[in-house]
């Protein structure tokens, strides 16, 4: 019988006593799904598991999506994207060593986002005093959106954004931070797979019907239906808002964790404070959601 911790922070537990590589017993999975709806994030410490363990967990929460950067799916296992700033002897990247630069939302680009992402840490780096290094940072949307200021909420109300995955392929080619950077081009055919798509700017969450700021700096573009200036400046306001500290765990990996996140109720930022020899490697799925909707609860 697992337990639940929720942390000392906005969002967050750690279950502990599970080996995500078994079966879970049918109430074992409402459990742990009570638990992720309530506290957003959950932290699974030790998991020694295969690429075929961790897509057989992820697919009980839903359809897995395949990540357009296809250079950096884990050979074989194109439902896994592989997340490193290791090179192989060749010189090679075995991942992606770009991810989370920015604030963002998994898969905001796309019609149906993620319910949420599931990665899993091999291998952290650490200072030369043993402290880890690559931390992600998770920011509440729930507790974003109850922050506003009322007459905010009331000029959101029928909003839409337009978000874009060529917005972040942009900013983090154009940044120039500690580590690799590797981001692969997009084909023309690749590009045509991601057109740009409009989402609310608070939408309800699928599973909790609690509301959500669902807006972010690294794929949000802009805001429709405003003049241009006005629409500009409210969406810097929403993005600065959305990740300040009191919405904010930060977590310090250990090798062996698998952290699933919901990416309706959080966005997140990885920290770029490592690089080589320093190695970080990481494996990731992603679980698609529903379109995201305004439709609270008649109260
Ligand atoms: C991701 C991501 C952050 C990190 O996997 O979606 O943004 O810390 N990663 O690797
Ligand atoms: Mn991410």
């Amino acid at each position: 019988m697992f337990q639940i911790r929720p942390f000392d922070a906005p969002l967050g537990a750690e279950v502990i006593d599970i080996d995500l590589g078994k079966p879970l017993a049918a109430a074992d999975y409402e459990r742990m799904i009570n638990a992720f709806h309530d506290h957003s994030l959950l932290v699974f410490r030790d998991q020694d598991i295969t690429p075929e363990q961790h897509i057989a967990f992820s697919k009980r929460l839903g359809e897995l999506q395949v990540h357009i950067q296809s250079t950096y799916h884990l050979p074989g296992y194109p439902e896994i994207y592989s997340i490193s700033n290791v090179v192989d002897e060749n010189g090679k990247p075995i991942g992606l060593a770009d991810a989370g630069k920015v604030w963002h939302t998994d898969l905001s680009y796309v019609t149906q986002p993620s319910r949420c992402s599931l990665l899993h840490a091999l291998e952290v780096p650490h200072d030369d005093s043993g402290k880890p290094l690559g931390d992600t940072l998770f920011a509440s949307t729930i507790r974003a959106y109850e922050a506003l200021p009322d007459a905010t909420k009331r000029r959101l109300v029928g909003l839409k954004a337009m978000h874009s995955y060529m917005h972040i392929f942009d900013k983090i080619t154009a940044m120039k931070r500690v580590g690799a950077a590797n981001l692969v081009p997009l084909t023309e055919e690749q590009k045509k797979k991601v057109p740009d798509v409009m989402h609310p700017v608070v939408i309800t969450h699928p599973y909790t019907r609690k509301k959500i700021l669902f807006v972010n700096e690294g794929i949000t573009v802009s805001i429709a239906g405003l003049p241009q200036a006005e629409g500009a400046a409210l969406l810097q306001e929403l993005v600065d808002h959305a990740h300040k500290p009191e919405f904010v765990y930060r977590h310090s990996w250990r090798a062996g964790d698998l952290l699933m996140w919901d990416n309706f109720s959080t966005q997140h930022l990885a920290m770029h404070d490592y690089a080589l020899p320093r190695r970080r490697r990481m494996r990731r799925t992603t679980v698609q959601g529903s379109t995201p909707v305004y439709d609270p609860l008649p109260t």
